[in-house]
């Protein structure tokens, strides 16, 4: 069994995630909630401990563990608290959904992809994005480092999402689109040109907002 620690005690989908990966063959065995926010060390979420900041995870007897990102804000919090992550040395755990359909795809370390999402064929997963229930990511597409995407949004084929960007629920991207590093899709927006680094869009056609 490999021991996992979670980052960010606030979402329980994850838990669900590891449950339906062990309950097709028993792989990971939960040590803990690592959590930034001191209120909550020293009790427990679902019943699993909080063991307090991210740094109890420098103590030896952790060292075994492997490393889970629940953290899904937006891409941008998801890259600050990954890199907080990667400073102890530990391996990141892989979680992708036992039903969803990861043939012929490219899924690097620390990816989480959660139930019912779609990944077609030649799309390309980068270290620590993830893909949230119902997410479509299309043919050829690449979600960058730490980006999130989430619910039913549709990502389409070949477009680029470059590192951290954040699709949010039931946005979809037209094909071929490269979304800048940083980047905010709001909910429902439909966009149909590219989005450049740090850059808010929203809205049917996607338009640009003031941040
Ligand atoms: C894009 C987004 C992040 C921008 O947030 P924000 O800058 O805080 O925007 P605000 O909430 O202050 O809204 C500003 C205005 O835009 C409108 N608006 C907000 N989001 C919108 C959207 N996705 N599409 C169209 N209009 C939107 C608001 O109604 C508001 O209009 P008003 O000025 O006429 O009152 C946010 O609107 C959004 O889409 N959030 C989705 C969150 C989500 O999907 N969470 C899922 C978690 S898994």
């Amino acid at each position: 069994m490999t021991r996992l620690i979670l980052l960010g005690a606030n979402n329980p989908e994850t838990i669900r995630l590891i449950e339906d990966i062990n309950a097709v063959r028993a792989q990971y065995e939960i040590v803990g909630w690592v959590d930034n926010d001191a209120a909550k060390h020293g009790t427990s979420f679902l019943g699993i401990p909080v063991l307090g900041s991210p740094e109890v995870l420098a103590r030896p007897e952790y060292r075994d563990c492997e490393v889970v990102n629940n953290v899904t804000r937006n891409g941008r919090e998801r890259r600050i608290t990954s890199q907080q992550l990667e400073q102890y040395g530990l391996r990141f755990a892989t979680l992708v959904h036992p039903r969803v359909n990861a043939r012929r795809v490219h899924i690097e370390p620390g990816v989480i992809v959660h139930h019912g999402a779609m990944l077609e064929a030649a799309c390309r997963l980068e270290a620590h994005c993830a893909v949230a229930n119902g997410a479509v990511i299309g043919h050829d597409a690449t979600v960058g480092r730490y980006s999130f995407v989430a619910a039913n949004s549709v990502v389409a084929g070949a477009v680029v999402l470059e590192e951290a960007v954040t699709i949010w629920i039931g946005a979809v991207v037209t094909p071929r689109l490269r979304i800048g590093r940083g980047a905010v899709v709001g909910a429902n927006a439909a966009v149909f040109a590219n989005v450049g680094p740090d850059e808010t869009v929203m809205g049917n056609p996607a338009r640009r907002i003031p941040t």
